[in-house]
This record gives structure tokens, sequence and C-alpha cells, in this order.
């Protein structure tokens, strides 16, 4: 299913450590190795505080790695700088939870969706009314909408202006940092329709971040969960609840909520807090929360080792005998 060829974007040994009170060291990414592929979801998931937002931002330049590169089409853009920096824009594009805090409330929406495409003199201003009404069409809101100011929308339809305003650039990936999560569940899901057709019109490499695995499982062909800075574990999507390994995803399923889950077993949830970022214990980050804690992982950092199929885990339970 994941060809190497159609490798979009990579990132490898990509570690981001921030200075704490104190003259202490906070590590919110720690060694992270992704990839996306061409016309793929890669859904990011895991507690807040643990590092997904400040993964995603690498990828949209607004921010820089301490270490580690991240590769688009095998060039190195984590460094990127003036006018490479400002065309590299146009292929990666981003989705926010809030759109209305990135839209200026005194611009009509035909501007915020013609802006991206301004900027980079793809249209001419004549072209604006019509290029407006096909993105809106696109999303699924009328054309008269491009009269509007944010204000005048919901929720919903905001979300769906940021994202006519997201794929304007035919951008070849689209981070989305919890773009659906303020909404509604039955607006979400349309939402989230919306995209996956986007996706498979177009061939978009999406990178998803969600808090919810039940929702992120429905669409993600890739999923990486994320524990304490360090990716514990990536598998295919639809593999996720028969086939999740490590005991952190699996304490994760074990709180998603289903009306056909099995309510004579055990329930597996998480107990304690998770351990600060900044006090990050020797061995695996996971180890003070899991049930199956042995001496090896008070010590030794699990490594993320290749299982086969698009799955890995990093995890002393499945250390070679
Ligand atoms: N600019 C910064 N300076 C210092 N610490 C930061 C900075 N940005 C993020 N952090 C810290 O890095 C860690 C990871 O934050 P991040 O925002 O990436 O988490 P997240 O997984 O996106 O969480 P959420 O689900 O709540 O959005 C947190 O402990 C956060 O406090
Ligand atoms: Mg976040």
């Amino acid at each position: 299913m994941f060809d190497e060829k159609d490798v979009v974007l990579e990132a490898r040994h990509v570690t981001r450590k921030f200075p704490a009170p104190g003259g202490r060291t906070l590590t919110a990414c720690r060694d992270v190795n992704l990839k996306l592929y061409k016309g793929k979801t890669l859904g990011l998931v895991g507690e807040s505080g643990c590092g997904k937002s400040t993964f995603m931002r690498f990828l949209v330049s607004l921010d820089i790695p301490t270490e580690g590169e991240i590769f688009f089409h095998g060039k190195d853009i984590t460094r990127l700088k003036g006018e490479e920096l400002r065309q590299n824009h146009q292929y990666i594009q981003m989705v926010f939870q809030d759109p209305s805090a990135s839209f200026n409330p005194k611009m009509k929406i035909r501007d915020i969706i013609c802006e991206p495409l301004m900027n980079f003199k793809r249209i001419q201003a004549s072209e604006k009314e019509e290029t407006a009404c096909r993105l809106l069409e696109m999303v699924d809101l009328p054309g008269d909408f491009a009269d509007r100011y944010p204000h005048n929308m919901s929720g919903g339809q905001r979300q769906r202006v940021a994202i006519a305003r997201a794929i304007a650039l035919e951008p070849e990936i689209i981070v989305m940092d919890e773009a659906t999560c303020a909404l509604d569940v039955s607006v979400q899901k349309t939402i989230i329709e919306l995209v996956v057709g986007l996706q498979k019109k177009k061939g978009i490499s999406i990178g998803f971040i969600a808090h919810d695995l039940g929702l992120i499982q429905s669409f993600a062909h890739q999923i990486a969960v994320m524990y304490l800075g360090t990716i514990v574990e990536v598998l295919p999507g639809e593999e996720i609840s028969s086939k999740a390994m490590h005991p952190y995803t699996q304490a994760l399923l074990g709180a998603v909520f289903d009306l056909n889950m099995d309510f004579s077993k055990k329930i597996e949830s998480i107990k304690s807090e998770a351990p600060s970022p900044l006090d990050m214990p020797p061995g695996c980050p996971f180890q003070d929360r899991c049930g199956h804690c042995m001496e090896i992982c008070r010590k030794t950092l699990p490594a993320l080792r290749d299982m086969g199929e698009g799955h890995q885990v990093a995890c002393h339970l499945y250390d070679e005998k």
C-alpha cells in the first residue's frame, strides 16, 4: 500500500528542544522519523502536549527543528530562507483549529480565498469573482458566500472557507491541526468527507492531527501514535483496532467509545498522568504508566522497529529474543 517512490515528504531524526525556566530543557519532539505518501493521509494522535503541533509546524516552516531535517521531494526544507521559503508555501498549506484567527475580519470571503493566488500572481484581480465561486463550490458552499464576511458564517462554513483557501494554490500537502475538533459531530463528519473527496480528486497528501483515535481511524491511511514527543507506533489506519501492539496505543483504543464494543471485557484505559516533557525518565517514556514495564524499559529507550507491512513499534515487549 505504501510505495517508497510515492514518498512526498520525509522527516528524519527531527528533535525540538525548548529552553525552560531554571536552565532546564523541554523536549517537545524526540528523534521523529515519519513519511507522508502521495494522496494519503497520515494521522498523528496522542494526548495534549505530546508534541503533535510542534511537529506539524515544521512542515509549514512555522518553526525549525533543533536537530534533524524534513525532506520535500528529497530536498531539505527546514532551513529555507527568503524567496525559496516563500515559494515553498505554495506546496504545503495548513488549516488551523480556529480559522477565524487566521482570517482578516475586514476582508470579504472572496478576498480571503483569493489572497494566496494573488500573492503568487496566479490570477488577476478581474478573475477573483469567478475563482472564488469555483473554490466555494468545491467545498460545497454557495458562490454568493463570496460577498460575506467571516463573522457572517457558522464555524463549519468558516472551516470550509479555510479549506477552500488552502486548496486554492493546489498544494501537494495540507496539514490540518485539530481542524474539525471545535465543530459538532455531524459537521465534523461532512468536513472530513469533503477533505477525503478532494484528496481523491487531486491526490493531495494530508497530515491530520487529532486527539480522537475513533475519528482518525475512519479515514487515515497511516496512523502515527506520539507519546511525550516520541513516536511509539506507526501502522496502517485500518489496522489500528486489530493490530495495535504498543501498550499506549492499546490504552488509547481502550478509551475509544464504540456502540458495538464488548462490555464484558475490561476497558484498559490510562490511569496516571503523563510525566512532564521536562523530566523525561531514561528508558521508555511510557514506563510509569505501562502495565507491562520491565527492567529494560527503565534503562533503555526502545527503538522504533519495523514489523513489516507498514507497521513499526517502539516497545521492548517485541524485542527479538
Ligand atoms: N514555543 C514553545 N516554547 C516552550 N515550550 C513549548 C513551545 N511550544 C510548545 N511547547 C511545549 O512543547 C510540548 C508539546 O506541545 P504541542 O503544542 O506540540 O503539543 P500538542 O500535542 O499539539 O498538544 P495539544 O493536543 O494540546 O494541541 C508542550 O509541553 C508545550 O508546552
Ligand atoms: Mg496541538
